[in-house]
C-alpha cells in the first residue's frame, strides 16, 4: 500500500476547496482525483464539456463540481471564483494546469500558433493567479500550484511557444509567490516541472519524438500522471507550508 493510500494520510486535504483546471484530462483529472481522495472539494474547470462530466463521475462521493470555461477568458474565472464563494465560501487550492503543446520548429511556427499557446498557458496562468489572490486573501490564504514543465529548463528544437509560455510560467510563478509573502496574504506559489508525462496530449506528438525523448530519460520510462498528482497534493496541502517560489521538477532525471 502506499502512503497515499494509507488510513493515516487521507486527510491532508480535508475541508480544503481546491479548483483544477484542465481536470478533465491526464495530469489535472490525476491531481483532481488524488485531493478528493485527500478529503477536498474539487471544482473540476476544463474547456471540454463532454470530457468535464465523465470527470466528475470518477470523483466519486463529496461535493465536487464541474466548470465549463475557458482558461484564456478572464469573464470565465470571475464566474468560476464567484460560483465557488457563493457555494463554498472559500477557494483553498488553485492548480493552473489547463495547457496545450507545440510542435513545430520557431521557423514553422505562424503568430497565431504562437499566440494560441501563450494565451492558454501563461495568460490563463496569469488569470489564475490574479483571481485567486483576490479570493485567498481575505479567506486566509492558500496553495497556488502552477504546472510549468521542464521545457522551461531545457531547450527544445520544437515547440518555441511551448518552451516559452512554460519558463515565463516559472517566473511567474516566482513574482507571485515573493508578492503574496511580502503583502502578508497566507498564499503560497510554487511551480511543478513535469517531465514527459504519459496522458493523452502525448498523443497528438510523433512517436518518433516520444521514443527518443524516453530513450533520454534516465530512468528509462515516463512518467504517470500520478507521479505528478503526489508532487502536487504535497505543494497544496499544509505539509509545504514552509514552501513558496519554489520550482518541484519531476522528470526522472531528463533535466539533470
Ligand atoms: N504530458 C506531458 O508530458 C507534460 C509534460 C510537462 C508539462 N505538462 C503540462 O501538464 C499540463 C497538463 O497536461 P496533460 O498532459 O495532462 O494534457 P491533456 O491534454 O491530457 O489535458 C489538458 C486539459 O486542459 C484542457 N484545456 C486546454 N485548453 C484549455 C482552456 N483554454 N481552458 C480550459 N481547459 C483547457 C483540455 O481540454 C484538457 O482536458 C499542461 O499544462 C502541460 O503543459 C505535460
Amino acid at each position: 500500500m502506499s502512503a497515499i493510500e494509507s488510513e493515516a494520510s487521507r486527510d491532508r486535504l480535508k475541508d480544503k476547496v481546491a479548483l483544477v483546471t484542465g481536470a478533465a484530462s491526464g495530469i489535472g483529472l490525476s491531481i483532481a482525483r488524488v485531493f478528493a481522495s485527500q478529503g477536498a472539494t474539487v471544482a473540476l474547470a476544463d474547456r471540454d464539456e463532454a470530457a468535464l462530466t465523465r470527470a466528475l463521475l470518477l470523483l466519486g462521493d463529496g461535493a465536487h463540481l464541474a466548470l465549463a470555461m475557458d482558461v484564456t477568458d478572464e469573464s470565465n474565472w470571475t464566474a468560476a471564483f464567484e460560483r465557488l464563494h457563493a457555494q463554498f465560501g472559500r477557494v483553498d487550492v488553485l492548480v493552473n494546469n489547463a495547457g496545450i503543446p507545440a510542435q513545430t520548429s520557431i521557423e514553422d511556427t505562424s503568430l497565431d500558433d504562437w499566440r494560441r499557446v501563450i494565451a492558454v498557458n501563461l495568460d490563463g496562468t496569469f488569470l489564475g493567479c490574479k483571481h485567486a489572490i483576490r479570493a485567498m486573501k481575505t479567506s486566509g490564504g492558500g496553495s497556488i500550484v502552477n504546472i510549468s514543465s521542464i521545457g522551461a529548463l531545457k531547450a527544445s528544437t520544437i515547440g518555441p511557444a511551448y518552451g516559452a509560455s512554460k519558463a515565463a510560467v516559472w517566473n511567474l510563478t516566482k513574482t507571485v509567490a515573493l508578492y503574496c509573502a511580502r503583502a502578508g496574504y497566507g498564499i503560497r506559489c510554487n511551480s511543478l516541472h513535469p517531465g514527459l508525462t504519459h496522458t493523452p496530449m502525448m498523443d497528438q506528438m510523433d512517436e518518433a519524438v516520444i521514443a527518443r525523448l524516453r530513450s533520454a530519460v534516465p530512468v528509462q520510462k515516463l512518467g504517470e500522471p500520478l507521479d505528478m498528482a503526489y508532487a502536487a497534493l504535497y505543494l497544496a496541502c499544509a505539509e509545504s507550508s514552509y514552501v513558496t517560489g519554489t520550482s518541484l521538477v519531476v522528470d526522472g532525471g531528463y533535466s539533470l
